[in-house]
């Protein structure tokens, strides 16, 4: 999470509140001024506040609120501001609070009294809610367009591996042959999922609060829909006091943020295990790992094992903002600012972890000869054994004991059903006979018959990645 060290160019407090002075007869205490600021964290989107003040000021213009002489000088004094920000000039002042009041009284210091008119018919309540929506709108199309290469990145490697067969496992034990294209779609089934979560969460997002003011709206003729159109919003917020006061969008956000975490975890998790010297199913290139200080042999999938680590921060993301948000009446409340640091921290681990597996993933090299012989080991054909008797006319389930007898057989004497002979397989069943290594016991044969939409067959596979490729298309047309 964020921490609360002072943003540089920032000056302690000089107990002034120039702000709202007229009320109080004592300064703010400079504890109080520090405690309760929030411009340590929330200047991370002064541009979106300079965009929403810029529309704003637009708008009152249109309504005749503003001269446009007025708003001309507001938008060229913003631009300016936003110059300072980026060039790294601007003072940032702790006693100002946060970034509205750090932008507003910069602007009123540059064009004079015009620029104490910014704020008619706004509140920061509104201000803050169509800021944080307009950040994270553009956040959510910068994970959109990770997670869309990180999905071509598994396309791709599934397509080199339409044929690589590796063991399938259910409880972590060998169950059945799958193709190693198969797995990978399997990932890119999950993540396809968490596309949409998000496509569907920026909906939500989509909203203008501006024009809510406090809480119970303006006495001024403002365009709502004017503000919503200069922005890019697909409409406003319907009812003001909703609109200052709940953060579920950021809630809804998290949650998808967590869903994709643990996707990533879980990937992560298979890839540290396939990484092991006791698996060896797949290399990771050096420049994704690191070494130990003392054992020279060691090369560490470090960054699969931070990002399984990762996902739990993220899940802690989401219980702070559900929790923040549970005991809160309405409207507006100050516990709100806290709403930015868990939705920060969630978008900042996300985007990491995406950009780390969306650069690692092609560079994964699967080492299929260990991967076959792995799937040879552990019986992985016994159910096909089952279903070949199951056609010659066998009920299923004693099919599954006959073939128990020779799984047993196998174990006794150390070999996998396709190297036992012929002959020691028909003591179990006459029904078996010569077909039984083509049909049933190879590798080829268990995944070949697997042959139907979702199966792991290298032709349903293939299919598959083509129709992947035009999911692709439409999900980020
Ligand atoms: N910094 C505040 C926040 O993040 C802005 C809104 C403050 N509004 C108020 N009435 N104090 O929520």
């Amino acid at each position: 999470m964020t921490t609360s060290s002072n943003p540089p160019n920032s000056v302690t407090p000089d107990q002034t509140s120039g702000m709202w002075g007229g009320r109080f007869s004592e300064a703010t205490d400079a504890f109080v001024a520090e405690f309760t600021a929030s411009v340590q964290f929330d200047q991370r989107f002064y541009k979106q506040d300079i965009a929403g003040s810029i529309a704003h000021a637009t708008m009152l213009a249109k309504v005749g609120v503003l001269t446009e002489a007025e708003r001309d000088d507001i938008i060229e004094g913003l631009s300016t501001i936003r110059s300072e920000i980026e060039a790294g000039t601007f003072e940032w002042r702790i006693d100002l609070e946060d970034v509205h009041m750090n932008i507003e009284s910069r602007l009123t210091q540059r064009i004079g009294i015009t620029g104490k008119k910014l704020h008619t018919g706004r509140s920061r309540n509104d201000q803050v809610a169509t800021d944080i929506r307009l950040y994270l709108r553009d956040e959510i199309d910068d994970i959109l367009k990770l997670l869309e290469r990180l999905q071509k990145g598994l396309l791709g490697l599934a397509a080199k591996n339409i044929n690589t067969i590796m063991p399938g496992f259910t409880h972590l034990q060998t169950a059945q042959p799958v193709t190693f294209g198969h797995h990978l779609l399997a990932w890119f089934e999950m993540l396809v999922r968490d596309s949409e979560r998000l496509q569907d969460c920026r909906k939500r997002v989509n909203r203008l609060p501006l024009g809510s003011a406090a809480l119970a709206g303006t006495t001024y003729p403002i365009d709502r829909a004017y503000t919503a159109e200069l922005l890019g919003f697909e409409a406003v917020c319907e009812n003001s006091l909703d609109a200052v006061s709940d953060r579920d969008f950021a809630i809804e956000f998290n949650a998808a943020a967590s869903l994709i975490m643990m996707h990533l975890s879980r990937m992560s998790e298979e890839l540290i295990l396939w990484t092991s010297a006791q698996f060896k199913f797949v290399n990771i290139p050096d420049r994704f790992c690191t070494g130990s200080s003392i054992m020279p042999q060691k090369k560490n999938p470090d960054v699969p094992e931070l990002i399984r680590g990762k996902s739990g921060r993220v899940f802690g993301d989401l219980i702070s903002l559900l929790t923040l948000m549970k005991g809160q009446p309405l409207a507006y409340n100050k516990d709100n600012q806290e709403d930015k640091e868990p939705l920060f921290d969630a978008i900042d681990t996300v985007r990491g972890s995406l950009m780390a597996f969306a650069d690692m993933i092609p560079a994964l090299v699967p080492n299929i000869e260990i991967m076959r012989e792995a799937a040879l080991r552990g019986f992985s054909t016994a159910t096909d054994l089952a279903d070949y008797l199951v056609k010659k006319g066998v009920a299923f389930r004693d099919a599954h004991e006959i073939v128990g007898k020779a799984v047993a057989l196998g174990v006794a004497e150390e070999k996998d059903l396709s190297e036992l002979t012929l002959e020691q397989l028909q003591q179990f069943s006459d029904l078996i006979t010569a077909d039984v290594f083509d049909k049933a016991l190879t590798l080829e044969a268990s995944v070949n018959a697997r042959d139907h939409i979702g199966g792991t067959s290298p032709k349903q596979v293939e299919a598959a990645i083509a129709r992947a490729h035009t999911r692709l298309e439409q999900l980020y047309a």
